[in-house]
């Protein structure tokens, strides 16, 4: 199958988002110059607090931003050295990328195995029967389930979402908060899985979340993000160790959390702006 998952830091980046402004219905200014490189065979992770314009950032890349009437206005998206800002979602998909959505989006009415050949529909050759046993190996509590995915736990949908990607056979993964409305152990059973497919098939991921603390354990490198920007970076245990990422990010979460944009002994990084 396919070679190892590589992490060096000299590795190209596969997909390299550079200084993106995106703009919803013509006026709606929300990303504000978003810059980030996801090297071959990392795993990268963007965090940061609700609106901060995440989903907006993987809908840039994956191209879904067409169906929800926005645009990328301004910067440039490569993927495998080929500009791809503003194709087609099922262009975009074909050359290589896959979206998993915020909120799953598994097809209720269909089964498991419906739902996972349906992930399967830009492909032409014979492997996907080979596929679905190699999801089922990934997740294999799917394999007992036949009846309709409405009936799936949330949990056991998120690990079909995943699946489905892995039908595609991508080069690189988009997960916009696996860990969303998960019991903590689940998140721990569905980030333990993210790593393996990550380790055994050497697929990409960029990983949106809200739960640092799961989503840094698993990645190589992060980035958070506030009000459309980019406002700090840094490898797994840069980021671990900063002490405003651990007071905002990685303390529980507390009510009155401050933000970035607040730290005076913060300076925004020059290619951000
Ligand atoms: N289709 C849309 N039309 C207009 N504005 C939008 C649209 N989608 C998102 N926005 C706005 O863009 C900003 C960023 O939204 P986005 O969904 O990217 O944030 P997020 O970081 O993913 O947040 P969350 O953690 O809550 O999912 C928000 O202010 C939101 O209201
Ligand atoms: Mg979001």
């Amino acid at each position: 199958m396919s070679e190892p998952a590589r992490k060096t830091e000299t590795a190209p980046p596969l997909l390299s988002v550079n200084n993106i402004e995106v703009v919803y219905d013509e006026v709606i200014l929300v990303l504000r110059g978003v810059s980030l490189d996801v090297p071959q065979g990392s795993i990268v992770t963007l965090l940061g607090p609700n609106g901060a314009g995440k989903s907006t950032t993987l809908k840039a890349i994956s191209g879904l931003l067409k169906t929800e009437d926005g645009e990328v206005t301004r910067g440039e998206i490569t993927f495998d050295g080929k500009p791809i800002s503003n194709k087609y979602p099922e262009d975009i998909v074909r050359s290589g990328i896959f979206q998993v959505m915020e909120g799953r989006r598994i097809i209720e009415d269909m089964t498991c195995l419906e739902n996972l050949r349906l992930g399967a529909y830009t492909r032409k050759d014979k492997g996907v029967k080979d596929d679905i046993e190699m999801v089922y190996d990934y997740f294999p509590r799917l394999r007992e389930r036949n009846g309709l995915a409405g009936y799936l736990s949330g949990g056991e949908q998120q690990m079909l979402a995943i699946g489905r990607s892995l039908m595609a056979r991508p080069k690189m993964i988009l997960l916009d908060e696996p860990s969303m409305g998960l019991s903590p152990l689940l998140v721990k059973e569905v980030f333990g899985i993210i790593e393996k497919i990550n380790r055994d098939q050497g697929i990409t991921m960029l990983i949106v979340e809200q739960n640092a603390n799961f989503a840094l354990k698993v990645a190589d490198y992060g980035y958070i993000m506030e009000s459309g920007k980019v406002v700090l970076d840094g490898t797994r245990d840069e980021l671990l160790n900063n002490e405003d990422v651990k007071e905002f990010y990685l303390g529980g979460g507390s009510e009155d959390r401050k933000s970035f944009k607040n730290i005076k002994s913060y300076k925004r990084r020059k290619r951000w702006l």
